[in-house]
């Protein structure tokens, strides 16, 4: 059984003191809930302030992003490196990255090589724009992005993916629960026929785009959707955590 994971991607939200205050807040109620993974990924500045307030406590922390290259002349990047033993997560190629960052499918699969190579669970983002699912070829479009983003991959049994629609994201309209489900079967079949029956079991994959508390669970009962990853609505420490509530003891 794959145990449910939520995390939360602050984005370019929160100072250090207001980001602190957030996953203290954020970790206190959701303490006594231990059948879920609880991820948070502030921004870089905050990574360290925060392992420092939540040592001792089951809330994890990831970052947004990271450098494959461990060091070097990168301007104003944080490196792979420099994550190490800080973080247990990493988002990689999420679609604000891809799309305003202008990084490509092997940019992304670099990434997730060089998580790898430092302990960090990537979670790999795909997903699909308005016009690409209005063609009707979106499952088709999303898988070709994810195997793109995987090449070179080695490490199957720790993967996450989280399968984000670029036309749900920040809209107020999530993708519905069937059309989520839909192409995230197809997304762990597709990992099954690559890289075997134990990786497609042991994919985590996450849905993303307006999750919030009313909403949540309907994913979160999908046969395919291990959790979710939510973005505005993980600025709230109340909303995050009715949202990690809904996937506890779910069947
Ligand atoms: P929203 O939850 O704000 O739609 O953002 C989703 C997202 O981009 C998480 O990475």
């Amino acid at each position: 059984m794959r145990m449910p994971l939520v995390v939360g991607n602050w984005k370019m939200n929160t100072n250090v003191e207001q980001a602190v205050g957030l996953a203290k807040e954020v970790s206190d109620l959701t303490h006594a809930i231990d059948q879920v993974t609880k991820v948070i990924c502030p921004p870089y500045v905050s990574l360290e302030p925060i392992k420092k307030a939540l040592a001792g406590t089951k809330l994890h922390v990831g970052a947004q992003n990271l450098h494959p290259e461990p060091s070097g002349a990168f301007t104003g990047e944080v490196s792979v490196h420099m994550l190490s033993g800080l973080v247990e997560f990493a988002i990689v190629g999420h679609s604000e990255r891809r799309n305003i960052f202008g990084e490509s499918d092997d940019t992304v699969a670099s990434k997730v090589i060089a998580a790898a190579a430092h302990k960090i669970r990537p979670i790999v983002c795909v997903g699909e724009s308005t016009n690409q699912r209005d063609s009707g070829n979106a499952i088709d479009l999303v898988k070709q992005q994810l195997f793109a983003s995987l090449n070179g991959c080695q490490d199957w049994t720790r993967l996450i993916v989280a399968y984000e629609p670029l036309w749900a994201i920040g809209t107020d309209k999530a993708a519905s629960p069937e059309i989520a489900q839909e192409m995230m079967g197809s997304i762990r079949k597709a990992i099954v026929s690559k890289a075997g029956s134990r990786a497609g079991e042991a994919l985590t994959l996450l849905y993303g785009g307006s999750v919030k508390s009313g909403n949540a669970r309907s994913f979160f009962e999908q046969q395919d959707i291990d959790g979710a990853l939510v973005g505005g609505s993980s600025l709230s420490a109340v909303e995050f955590s009715e949202i990690i509530k809904r996937a506890e003891h779910v069947d």
